[in-house]
């Protein structure tokens, strides 16, 4: 018993600076200046659900998923989810609200970027 608590200790400790290492090692890609402002825009409006880097959280998926890939989830779905909100279909972190301060125009910027994002994690 004492043992498991020990390897249990052991393995947070193992697997808590990794899952920082790979959260400095996506966050420390190079975005093209051509990016920068759909980075900064998506940090604003999309990160605290999706991720620093798209990389989902407890609140929100992944966008490095083949299910987000542009055949799959298309621009006009990234509109419309930011615009109007998303239904819980896909997962089981509940319904996604509409994006507070979000405007077509800033997804013009937002969307680019999430591409460019899953591009570098080999999703198309
Ligand atoms: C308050 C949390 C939250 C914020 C902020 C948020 N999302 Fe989401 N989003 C979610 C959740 C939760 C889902 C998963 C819904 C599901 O189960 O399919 C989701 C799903 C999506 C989907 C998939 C919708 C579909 O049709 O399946 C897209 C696209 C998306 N989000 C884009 C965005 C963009 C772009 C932003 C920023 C402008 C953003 N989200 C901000 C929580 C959020």
């Amino acid at each position: 018993m004492k043992y498991a608590i020990y390897v249990l200790a052991g393995l947070s400790l193992l697997t808590m600076p990794l899952a920082e290492a790979q959260q400095a090692a996506a966050s420390s890609l190079k975005v093209p200046f051509k990016y920068a402002l759909g980075k900064s825009l998506f940090e604003q409006h999309c990160a605290s659900c999706h991720g620093q880097s798209g990389q989902g959280t407890d609140k929100g998926p992944t966008f490095m998923s083949p299910v987000y890939k542009s055949s799959h989830h298309g621009d006009a779905a990234f509109y419309h989810a930011a615009l109007n909100g998303a239904r819980a279909h896909h997962w089981k972190f509940g319904d996604m609200p509409p994006v507070d301060g979000i405007s077509r125009r800033k997804l013009d910027k937002i969307i680019p970027y999430i591409r460019w994002m899953q591009q570098q994690h080999g999703i198309h």
